[in-house]
C-alpha cells in the first residue's frame, strides 16, 4: 500500500482516502461519493480495530460482510479497498500509541476511557500507510471528528481532513452499522435519541437558552422507554466540548444511549435565534 501510494504521489496523482470498519450502509457510501468527488485515486480501508474496543464491547460480535462491502465499494467507483489484519497492523511488540490530552475527556470518553486512544492510533498509523492527501470522516461520530482533526493539526499531517453530514433513516434514526443489532420493538427506543435533538432545537428555537430545560426534556424522552439506559446527554462548546449551560452561541447536543445491549450515539448542532 505505502508503495503504491509513493507511486501515485509521484506520478501526481491525489489520494483521497475513506477509513471504515465495514459493514456499510447509506453513510459510508456518502463518505465514499464525497471522496470520489476529490482526488484521483480513492482509497478505502476495513479495519475492525481492536484497539478502540473495551473488555466488555462488541470487538467478537462486530457485524462484518466483507463480499458485500468490495461490491459496495465497486459501485462507488472506489478504486483501492485496504483489508489489513489484526497481526499487520499490531504485530507482536507493538507498543506505540497515540492519544489527546483534553478532547477524549468529555463525552464518549468518559464511558469508553480507551476508545479515543485506538482511534487516533489507528487513523495515524492508516494515515500513514495511505499516505493520502485528503481524508473523508462522518459527523455522526462528532467527537471522533473534532479529535482526528485535533490530532491532525497538533502533530502536522499533511492531510485535509473533511466531514460529510450524518445520513438518517426515513424515520430519523441515525445510520450506524450497530443498528442491525436492533430488534423490530427496540427500533422506536432508539429512535428518541434522534426525537430528542429535534425536541431540543424546537425548544431552542421558542427560546429556551437554559441547557437544563433540554437536557431534562431530552432524558423524560429517552427514559419514557424501559429497555433504554443513557450513557450521556450533553449540552457543549462545539470546539472545546466542555458542558454549556446557557445557549448564546451554536452548541453541540450529544447523545449515547443503550437500547438494550446496544449502545447508540447521535448529535446535532444547536443554533438559537
Ligand atoms: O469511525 C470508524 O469507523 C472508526 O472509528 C475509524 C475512523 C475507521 C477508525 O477505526
Amino acid at each position: 500500500m505505502q508503495e503504491h501510494a509513493d507511486k501515485q504521489r509521484q506520478s501526481g496523482k491525489t489520494i483521497t482516502f475513506v477509513p471504515t470498519m465495514g459493514f456499510f450502509h447509506d453513510g459510508h457510501l456518502s463518505l465514499m461519493q464525497k471522496g470520489r468527488k476529490m482526488g484521483d485515486e480513492l482509497v478505502l480501508s476495513i479495519f475492525v480495530n481492536p484497539a478502540q474496543f473495551g473488555p466488555n464491547e462488541d470487538l467478537d460480535t462486530y457485524p462484518k460482510n466483507l463480499e458485500r462491502d468490495l461490491e459496495l465499494a465497486e459501485q462507488q467507483g472506489v478504486d483501492i479497498v485496504y483489508t489489513p489484519d489484526t497481526e499487520l497492523l499490531y504485530p507482536e511488540g507493538y507498543q506505540t500509541f497515540v492519544s489527546l490530552e483534553t478532547l477524549p475527556n468529555f463525552l464518549c470518553g468518559i464511558s469508553r476511557p480507551l476508545f479515543f486512544r485506538g482511534v487516533t492510533t489507528v487513523v495515524t498509523k492508516l494515515l500513514n500507510i495511505v499516505k493520502p492527501h485528503a481524508a473523508v470522516l462522518g459527523e455522526k461520530d462528532f467527537q471522533q471528528l473534532a479529535i482526528v482533526k485535533q490530532m491532525v493539526k497538533d502533530l502536522n499531517f499533511d492531510v485535509e481532513i473533511i466531514s460529510v453530514p450524518t445520513v438518517r433513516e426515513p424515520d430519523g434514526l441515525a445510520m450506524s452499522s450497530r443498528n442491525s443489532y436492533l430488534t423490530p420493538e427496540q427500533r422506536p427506543c432508539a429512535l428518541t435519541l434522534y426525537q430528542s435533538l429535534c425536541r431540543a432545537r424546537d425548544l431552542i428555537e421558542e427560546g429556551t437558552t437554559r441547557a437544563a430545560e433540554i437536557l431534562e426534556s431530552a432524558a423524560r424522552l429517552v427514559t419514557s422507554y424501559p429497555e433504554t439506559e443513557i450513557d450521556y446527554i450533553a449540552v457543549s462548546d462545539p470546539v472545546t466540548l466542555v458542558d454549556i449551560e446557557t445557549i448564546d452561541n451554536p452548541v453541540l447536543m450529544a447523545m449515547a444511549v443503550k437500547v438494550g445491549s446496544t449502545r447508540l450515539i447521535d448529535n446535532m448542532i444547536l443554533t438559537p435565534q
